[in-house]
């Protein structure tokens, strides 16, 4: 085991430092040059200009990766996406248009929630497309088409590389989706391309600032509850960063949107509880650093992750984390390796089984 893990002490420390390399892997397989091919996936333009609706089905992180999608797959592809938990979704009498795309995200390929709603979309007429890690799995098999992340195997419970790799699945759908669907200029098409393709290297660079996190994390393994806060996709980047903590350091923590607060949570903020702002989209910036004041002000401890040139937050936050500058749509990729970092290190702080949690699967097969 000690051989597999690569001189790394855990699975999961090992995972999320082959984040840079399965990220490039995935983005590769299907960013070519200057344009992108979804041939292999077998969605040709005519489908693509077809859909009506979008619906993304997923549990644990790869429902926060739907999350995450939304926003970009509407602001840039424009069609409506509607994200649902595999195990809410079958048992909703779902009505889903008859040119509708079904989208199962999974890493295992198995999970048994996702499995039955890409079941019940087929049963209903409905094309579906499975975004998976584990090449024919279940729901590969099972898929009128497949977007494979080439995440390679996952040992450690708690996904961290699966997970990056499916965002930029969605990352490389909704730029061309938005090409073939005359939505974007061809400007800013390449653009977008040329983006994605630096996010291997910003992956790499916040991974070279990880005693940081470490050095954080080790003044927080007593904290009890944790609040994650964020709007629009830095909401969905909490929803992760949220689980995370949960999953492996047994704190407590709740995800919320950000503006939310004032309408119940607020009243669980006393003195030095720890909220996490994420502020990576600039145009909801002062918003959230408004909320994370009125939780200050309340006896918060705060810690603000955000883009390199933001250095005013250092006025509110007590505690800054910095990532690179990307295209807001792509954020995510970048601000959830602290979360992850910030999670692994609360947890080998605290002596936890950081690759097996206490009662949780990699792969949940049953109900
Ligand atoms: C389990 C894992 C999570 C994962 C979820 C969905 O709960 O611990 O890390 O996100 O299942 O798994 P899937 O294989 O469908 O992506």
């Amino acid at each position: 085991e000690a051989a597999e893990k690569a001189g790394y002490e855990h699975f999961m420390m090992k995972e999320i430092h082959e984040q840079p390399k399965v990220v490039g892997d995935t983005i590769n397989s299907v960013v070519k040059e200057n344009f992108i091919d979804l041939t292999d996936i077998g969605l040709s333009e005519e489908d693509i200009k077809k859909i009506s609706q979008m619906y993304i089905v997923a549990c644990g992180s790869a429902y926060h990766v739907g999350i995450a999608a939304q926003y970009v797959i509407e602001d840039l592809a424009k069609i409506p996406v509607r994200v649902e938990l595999g195990s809410e979704f079958r048992y909703r009498k779902p009505l889903l248009d008859k040119n509708g795309l079904v989208v199962v995200i999974s890493q295992s390929g198995e999970t048994a929630d996702s499995l039955a709603a890409l079941r019940e979309a087929k049963e209903k007429g409905v094309r579906t497309l499975g975004i998976v890690n584990v090449v024919g799995s279940s729901i590969a098999r099972e898929a009128d088409s497949v977007f494979y992340t080439l995440a390679g195997p996952e040992i450690a419970v708690a996904t961290t590389k699966a997970y990056s790799t499916q965002l930029v699945a969605t990352y490389a759908l909704a730029i061309q989706f938005a090409k073939v669907r005359e939505e974007i200029s061809e400007e800013r098409y390449v653009e977008l391309i040329r983006e994605i393709k630096t996010l291997p290297e910003k992956i790499e660079k916040i991974l070279k600032d990880k005693e940081r996190i470490q050095w954080f994390a080790s003044k927080q393994v007593n904290a009890h509850d944790v609040f994650f806060v964020g709007r629009g996709i830095d909401y969905a980047i909490c929803m992760e960063g949220s689980l995370k903590m949960k999953e492996i350091s047994y704190i407590h923590s709740e995800a919320y949107a950000a503006g939310e607060l004032k309408h119940g949570t607020i009243s669980l903020i006393e003195d030095d509880i720890l909220v996490v702002g994420v502020l990576t989209q600039s145009e909801l910036y002062e918003k959230t650093i408004s909320n994370m004041l009125e939780c200050k002000s309340r006896g918060a401890y705060l810690m603000g992750l955000t883009t390199f040139g933001r250095y005013d937050i250092e006025d509110t936050v007590d505690f800054t984390v910095y990532i690179p500058k990307t295209d807001p749509l792509f954020a995510t990729s970048l601000a959830v390796i602290p979360l992850q970092l910030l999670g692994y290190y609360i947890s080998v702080a605290k002596g936890l089984d950081v690759d097996k949690p206490r009662n949780l699967a990699k792969s949940v097969t049953v109900e």
